[in-house]
């Protein structure tokens, strides 16, 4: 069961927010088949923004990203499943939604790179996933629970 317990971050964007996202967002990972195992709607501060994209500190759209990030609220989620990191950042799809392929959140609601809906925590990035729970997320604010469908989402569970 243990395999079926990798946890990631994702977060809807204030473009996916205003643009009545959220829904459509959390019933593609609850329709994978993923658990969710926290949610916070919330306005994120200057502070948060240089934290969460700190890697980006040094490229030249960092400023406008986090102007963007902190600029009205995002919808903050944990999921969690089996491979649940790279199984969301491919349902996210590329960085560029015009790159993107339909059937991707990206691909499908998204036309600009700057403006790309959704936030996931990169695979490829060891421990990242870990580290933008933390940084979001208190352990209180996380729920251990059963989830009755798992039985039927994995063979082995
Ligand atoms: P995210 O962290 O937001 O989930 O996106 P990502 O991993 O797919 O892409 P990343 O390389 O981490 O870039 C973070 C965000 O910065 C904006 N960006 N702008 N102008 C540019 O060249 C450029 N490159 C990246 C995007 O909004 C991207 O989501
Ligand atoms: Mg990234």
């Amino acid at each position: 069961m243990s395999h079926h317990d990798e946890r990631t971050f994702v977060m809807v964007k204030p473009d996916g927010v205003q643009r009545g996202l959220i829904g459509e967002v959390v019933s593609r990972f609850e329709d994978r088949g993923l658990k969710l195992v926290g949610g916070k709607f919330m306005q994120i501060d200057e502070d948060l923004a240089h934290d969460h994209y700190g890697e980006h500190e040094d490229k030249p759209f960092f400023d406008g990203l986090v102007e963007f990030i902190t600029s009205g609220p995002v919808f903050a989620m944990v999921w969690e499943g089996a491979d649940a990191t790279r199984q969301v950042r491919a349902m996210v799809g590329e960085t560029d939604p015009a790159e993107s392929a339909p059937g991707t959140i990206r691909g499908d609601f998204g036309l600009d790179l700057g403006h790309n809906v959704i936030h996931a925590s990169d695979h490829e990035d060891e421990g990242a996933n870990e580290r933008e729970i933390d940084l979001f997320f208190d352990e209180d604010e996380l729920v251990d629970y059963g989830l009755d469908t798992a039985a039927w989402v994995y063979e082995d569970e």
